[in-house]
């Protein structure tokens, strides 16, 4: 019999047909599927990455609740135009602490996942409270009345254990001084702020300053401006190597 006619009793076997389909889907899907439980981590291990501050963390709120995705991507993809626009393209590690992640899914305005110390927090706050005087011919909403409503950050510790819960390791320490550390990030010379002890317990990238310029309130605008200077500026791409052997595991 050829290989043809023996096809052909496949094809119009129905049982026969269901079974073969079967088997060559399982072959499929184990060759695609077991590895992934046998590789160590399924995102690479850079240095760098740390849980958000509970000023950024309340900033990234901020950036959801007014639909700042909606028109914002947040992943630079591995290709040429993409990095010599935006630079570096997004590592997995990048948004291992998103909860959900931001990478959206259209760009209305610019993909914002490095934008941090791109402008000055003054261009920041400008743009943000009205686009058109910095960029005449943008369409971006205006959001001025962030910077005249002060930022409710009692429940940071409960956001914090919230994000614990669902596997960012923010330590027993970090969620008791959540509240401290959101004062001491956005108002770092009022008496009652310990920048220190928030760089110890964040690192060394941690910026603390008076985001929208005005050190007397800590305001919404201060969070997100916050929120924003720190996107894609934990990573160190210059001494990042993306063959290192750490990184290949
Ligand atoms: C209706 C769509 C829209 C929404 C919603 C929107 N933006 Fe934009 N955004 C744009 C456009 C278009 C630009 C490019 C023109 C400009 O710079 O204003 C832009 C530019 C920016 C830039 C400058 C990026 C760069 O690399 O030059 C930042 C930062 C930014 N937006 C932040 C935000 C934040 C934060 C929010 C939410 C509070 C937000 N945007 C909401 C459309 C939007």
């Amino acid at each position: 019999m050829s290989f043809w006619k023996k096809h052909k009793k496949v094809e119009t076997n129905v049982t026969l047909l269901t079974v073969l389909s079967l088997v060559v889907v399982s072959v499929g899907g184990l060759v695609e599927i077991a590895p992934l439980f046998y590789l160590e981590s399924t995102i690479e291990k850079v240095q760098g990455m740390r849980p958000y501050t509970p000023l950024e963390l309340a900033g990234r709120q901020i950036y959801i609740r007014e639909g700042c995705y909606t028109c914002h991507s947040q992943m630079v993809r591995p290709m040429r135009d993409e990095e010599e626009r935006y630079g570096h393209f997004s590592l997995a590690a990048e948004s291992m602490y998103d909860h959900p992640f931001q990478w959206g899914s259209k760009r209305t305005g610019p993909d914002l996942a490095r934008v941090g110390g791109r402008y000055s927090d003054e261009w920041h706050v400008q743009h943000l409270a009205d686009p058109r005087e910095v960029v005449p011919e943008s369409i971006m909403p205006a959001y001025g009345f962030l910077a005249d409503r002060h930022l409710h950050y009692d429940h940071a510790a409960s956001h914090l254990e919230a994000n614990a819960a669902v596997g960012v390791p923010y330590t027993a320490e970090m969620i008791a001084s959540a509240t401290l550390d959101v004062l001491s990030q956005a108002r770092p010379d009022s008496d009652l702020a310990d920048v220190d002890a928030l760089i110890e317990r964040y690192g060394d990238n941690v910026q603390a300053r008076a985001f929208d310029g005005d050190p007397t309130d800590v305001t919404e605008m201060d969070a997100l401006v916050a929120y924003l200077q720190m996107l894609g500026t934990l990573v160190d791409f210059s001494t990042y190597d993306p063959l290192a052997a750490e990184n290949l595991r």
